[in-house]
């Protein structure tokens, strides 16, 4: 792995910091991407330490905001010959309806859109590697629920679990789609269930939620440690050469729910990406 260069989303805590970490340790270099310039150092430095490996660094963002994606991609295609392997990691559940600064459903902006458009923005890079992988974090929680294109922003009904559901299904969809549009290229694209994780998710809610959540990691959650073995895996691992389009559970493909295999669903949910980011794959 040395000479690779990864990209991690969300690498300044939970799974994300632990993939990043154990990226480090393959010898590659690492691009962490955070939104707290301080905490970015802090974790920036102790994975120097901990990996004895110099080639990391970290850039910012706030990654539901359309304007910081473009202008992270803009710095990182400047920066990098090419990337080896993008970790959409990034993602939270958002109780409370609210809005990104681009005026869209926060968990929508966060969990889907900055996947779509951070990944579209850097395919070039991507696909200027010997052999690229595109990593997209979602959840078993993607079970359930269909993406309600009547109303997906949740404006006249919004549950923040649904909206998280529907995201974690949307990184499944996305997957699914760019796997196919990329047959035949140098990159493969995988997305995971990373297991039920003793991370910080879910404390961003108040009250009851957030306290009910911690207990439930405390009684039933693995560590952060193994919760980003299948990042790691899909990220790293040599067996996986060429292998694209797959669900991935416990470092093993897996089945993902029936909606999830709706092309129909897939490609009007690519649309609507398209057309909340003004931007197009094509
Ligand atoms: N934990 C679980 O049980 C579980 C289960 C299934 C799937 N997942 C998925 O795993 C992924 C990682 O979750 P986690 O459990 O590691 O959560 P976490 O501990 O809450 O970490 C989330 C990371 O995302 C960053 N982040 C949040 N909002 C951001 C924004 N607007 N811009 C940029 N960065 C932002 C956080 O930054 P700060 O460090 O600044 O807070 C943090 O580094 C998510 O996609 C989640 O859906 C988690």
């Amino acid at each position: 792995m040395t000479g690779k260069t990864f990209i991690v989303s969300g690498a300044t805590d939970g799974i994300g910091r632990v993939t990043a970490m154990e990226l480090a340790r393959t010898g590659g270099q690492v691009i962490l991407i955070g939104r707290d310039r301080a905490k970015a150092e802090r974790v920036t430095d102790a994975i120097k330490r901990a990996s004895g490996n110099q080639q990391i660094d970290f850039e910012l963002a706030d990654l539901s905001s359309q304007a910081d994606i473009r202008a992270l991609a803009a710095r990182l295609n400047e920066r990098l010959a090419h990337a080896d392997v993008l970790v959409n990691n990034v993602g939270a559940w958002i109780n409370q309806r609210r809005l990104s600064v681009d005026g869209i459903e926060m968990t929508l902006a966060l969990n889907h859109l900055g996947y779509f458009l951070l990944t579209g923005l850097l395919l070039d890079k991507l696909r200027g590697a010997p052999r690229a992988r595109i990593v997209n974090v979602s959840s078993m929680a993607h079970r359930g629920p269909q993406i309600d294109f009547d109303d997906p922003q949740g404006q006249e009904r919004y549950s923040g679990w649904r909206a998280y559901q529907a995201s974690k299904l949307a990184n499944i969809h996305f997957t699914y789609r760019l796997a196919e549009m990329l047959e035949g290229s140098s990159v493969t694209v995988n997305c995971l269930h990373p297991g039920f994780v003793a991370s910080k998710f879910g404390h961003n809610n108040r009250g009851w939620l957030k306290w009910a959540m911690i207990l439930a990691q405390q009684l039933g959650a693995i560590s952060e440690a193994k919760g980003a073995r299948t990042s790691v895996h899909l990220a790293a691992a040599e067996a996986l050469n060429g292998v694209s389009g797959k669900y991935f559970d416990k470092c093993q493909i897996a089945d993902s729910s029936a909606a999830s295999h709706d092309k129909d669903a897939g490609d009007r949910l690519w649309r609507l990406s398209e057309e909340l980011c003004g931007f197009s794959y094509s």
